[in-house]
């Protein structure tokens, strides 16, 4: 009989939002003249419609395709060069990052690059994660068999062989580098689900660490339109030494509202090597180029050109309204939430706002107790690790009518925890 990868069997992950799902649908059924005030606020998909710079974009595209002199077949495996010196100019050179077209890598978004860049990274490396975490850094080692088995008891949730760097209020949810070694270490700013950023300083402290641990950072800044402080780096290339330890990924998913046409994007730049088994060293860029033309024919013509079209004068702009207008509901619900007499965290350079529970309750409590008192749904943060046990996220990508009413009803929620006691 065929035998099946092993590490999968390993995954007691993917429960959080199919139990999200689960409870959700069992209030609707138990309550079901509540049903249509149900709000959500717990998945951080878009809601808002895609820039028109990159609608017409996609629709010219489509009509070269559909014309025999413009038509066009396979696209190179790592992009056209057009959108490669787009993004190399508009992401990095213009924010005086020393990042070609060639470093940059399209792909159809930021979890299946987080997947796949697995594939060109040896066997028994050790990996370090901040906790809380975006889950698909874990799971992925977990498939990828990085780690040991699921853990038990105190550590439930949690995988043998990762390093969790424990993050809490007291460091604004940033982790410092371990003094323990890990050959991978991811960082995500500004975080999901958190909304933390980190600074200069605190990038520089895990270049240097990456250095002297001869270790890889995957920097996410999926995120990175976001960040409204320009004292916030928006990339780890702006830290000097990156180019030497760091692959970063980035999504058009956020800041183009591009979760339904799939684009994004990773750097790799020629300069970080990696060791083979017999010590010697070598560029991952070639691997990485190695693994593209060998695994994909690359993104679709017309999607190539939307995401160029995002970088152009028109479509900048558009992209700001949107994360403005998602900013707005970051701001309006952080209000509401302090108003009800909670602390947030995020919310200002990051579209999550990431808030303690009310009474001491724990984050499914809050959460049950928010979707049955309040008809809204929020994301429990011990979902996504055990330091985010008494924290709920919500999420600001949602309609303005939406968020004006969700934060009506937040307002209310010590009211309502103290009267469902
Ligand atoms: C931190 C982070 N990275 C990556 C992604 C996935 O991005 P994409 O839509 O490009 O696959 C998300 C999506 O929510 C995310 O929160």
């Amino acid at each position: 009989m065929a035998r099946l990868n092993h590490h999968f069997l390993k995954l007691s992950a993917g429960y959080l939002f199919p139990e999200i799902a689960r409870r959700v649908a069992s209030f609707e059924k138990e309550c079901p003249d509540l049903a249509p005030r149900v709000i959500r606020c717990g998945i951080g998909d878009v809601t808002e419609p895609l820039p028109r710079a990159a609608v017409e974009a996609m629709r010219a595209a489509v009509d070269e395709m559909g014309a025999r002199d413009t038509f066009r077949g396979y696209p190179p495996a790592t992009g056209h060069d057009f959108v490669r010196h787009a993004i190399a100019e508009g992401d990095f050179r213009s924010r005086g990052c020393d990042i070609s077209p060639d470093e940059i890598f399209l792909s159809d978004g930021s979890k299946p690059d987080a997947s796949a860049i697995l594939e060109i990274l040896g066997d028994g490396i050790r990996v370090a994660v901040a906790d809380p975490v975006y889950p698909v850094y874990v799971d992925t080692n977990v498939m990828a068999g990085h780690t040991g088995a699921a853990l038990t008891g105190a550590d439930a949730g949690r995988y043998a062989g990762i390093l969790y760097l424990d993050t809490g209020a007291a460091d604004g949810f940033v982790a410092a580098p371990p003094s323990a070694h890990a050959d991978i270490a991811y960082l995500c700013f500004p975080n999901n689900p958190t909304g933390a950023v980190a600074t200069r300083s605190q990038l520089q402290a895990w270049v240097d660490w990456a250095h002297r641990q001869d270790a890889i950072l995957i920097f996410d800044a999926a995120y990175e339109a976001y960040i409204t402080d320009p004292a916030i780096p928006h990339s780890i290339y702006e830290i000097p030494g990156a180019r030497e330890v760091a692959i970063e990924f980035r999504s058009f998913s956020k800041v183009g509202g591009f979760t339904g046409v799939r684009a994004g994007y990773t750097v790799v730049p020629t300069s970080l090597l990696a060791s083979s088994i017999d010590g010697s060293r070598h560029p991952l860029h070639a691997l990485w180029s190695r693994r593209w033309a060998t695994c994909s024919n690359g993104v679709s013509y017309p999607v190539q050109r939307g995401a160029e079209a995002l970088y152009s004068y028109a479509g900048r702009a558009q992209c700001r309204a949107l994360v403005e207008f998602y900013l707005e509901n970051a701001r309006l619900l952080s209000s509401s939430l302090r108003e009800a007499g909670l602390r947030v965290f995020g919310g200002v350079n990051a579209p999550y706002v990431w808030a303690t529970c009310p009474d001491g309750l724990t984050s499914w409590q809050a959460f049950d107790l928010i979707l049955r008192e309040l008809q809204v749904v929020v994301t429990p943060g011990s979902g996504f690790g055990r330091c985010g046990e008494g924290y709920f996220r919500v999420s600001a990508f949602n309609s303005r009518e939406n968020v004006l009413e969700v934060g009506a009803r937040l307002k209310t929620l010590a009211r309502t925890s103290v009267a469902s006691r």
